[in-house]
């Protein structure tokens, strides 16, 4: 099984490992060879637009649908030799809610408790638990479909929860959700984390794979185009600068004549560099204005940011967006 060092020095298993993954519906091909390597405890996130195969990857990896070809592990367990030892490690939330709405929030919780075999006072226990921590005693005998998105959705995490999962599946869990209720969401992911829970999350926001993931993978003509930490993606693309302000006007022209490329922004009084934001290029920047005794009022160096690495490796950066998210189509 692949390994991955963690700081103590001990290899720890991979979560999810995957070789060429790959799944066609009739001549239309959706996952043309999917490589992953997840490590234990980390949140990883597949990022792609409407379509992209997100929802494909996460029921190949789930065992909900076979691949066509190529393997992987998930938990340690082969994914079609051992398909009982995935589910047994493995929570999924999927995009469709499995909440039963016509029985109350704690019903649906008791269900999964049954479903898992937990003694009938232990099933109770571990409801009334995850109740609490996921902010629903209150609504927890009122019929489901009363609730709203947002406590539907923690309500699915809960029930995922019963299981005690090592390694949880939420596919696009904020899609369609307020800020408010997709800001809690982000909190819940978190803790999960903290717990020592590995999270494989599917996206179409940017700024969510920014907020919350380890590392990202961006989906996209069934390959996976780039991976890495945020960070990393954004230094795959251009558009990265520094920026110089000047209150004094005539350390502003100077700057612009020792800088030479440079935009200038004359109203402001504020010139940008494109730069990388090393510390090579910083350096090299600093030591023009030195040199010429110029003094900026203000430095800032500006990353691209995951918007921009999406319009750089993808044709379809239109389907993607980093604002309020909207209700998913499907
Ligand atoms: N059961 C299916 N039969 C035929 N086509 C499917 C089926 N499931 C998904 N697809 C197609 O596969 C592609 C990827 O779908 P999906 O994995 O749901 O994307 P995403 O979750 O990224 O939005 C889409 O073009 C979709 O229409
Ligand atoms: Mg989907």
């Amino acid at each position: 099984m692949p390994t991955s060092r963690r700081g103590d020095g001990h290899p720890s298993p991979a979560a999810v490992s995957a070789v060429g993954l790959r799944k066609a519906y009739g001549d239309k091909t959706v996952l043309d060879g999917i490589d992953l390597h997840i490590p234990s405890g980390t949140v990883f996130a597949l990022l792609g637009p409407n379509g992209a195969g997100k929802t494909t990857a996460v029921k190949i990896l789930s065992t909900l649908i076979s691949a066509d070809g190529g393997q992987a592990r998930v938990a340690g367990h082969d994914l079609a030799a051992s398909p009982d030892g995935v589910r047994a490690a493995i929570g999924v939330t999927g995009q469709f809610s499995a909440v039963d709405g016509l029985i109350t929030g704690e019903e649906n919780m008791l269900l999964m408790a049954d479903l898992h075999h937990l003694p009938k006072r232990e099933g109770r226990r571990v409801a009334a638990d995850l109740l609490e921590r996921f902010d629903l005693v209150d609504a927890a005998k009122k019929p489901a479909q009363s609730y709203s998105g947002g406590m539907k959705r923690r309500l699915d995490i809960a029930m995922t929860l019963v299981g005690n999962p090592r390694i949880i599946f939420l596919d696009e869990p904020t899609t369609g959700l307020d800020p408010r209720s997709r800001h809690n969401m982000w909190q819940i992911i978190r803790e999960l984390v903290t717990g020592g829970v590995t999270v494989f999350l599917t996206t179409q926001y940017l700024e969510e794979a920014d907020q919350l993931a380890d590392r990202i993978a961006v989906l996209n003509d069934g390959r996976i185009a780039a991976e890495g930490t945020a960070d990393e993606l954004k230094r795959l693309v251009p558009g990265g600068h520094v920026r110089l302000r000047f209150s004094d006007p005539s350390a502003y022209r100077s700057a612009t004549s020792a800088l030479g490329a440079v935009t200038r922004d004359d109203e402001a009084l504020a010139l940008q560099i494109p730069s990388d934001g090393s510390q090579r290029e910083l350096r090299s920047v600093l030591d023009r204005l030195d040199s010429a005794g110029i003094e900026a009022d203000e430095l800032t160096v500006h990353t691209p940011d995951l918007d921009d690495v999406f319009f750089a490796l993808t044709g379809s950066a239109a389907a993607l967006r980093s604002d309020q998210p909207k209700e998913d189509a499907r």
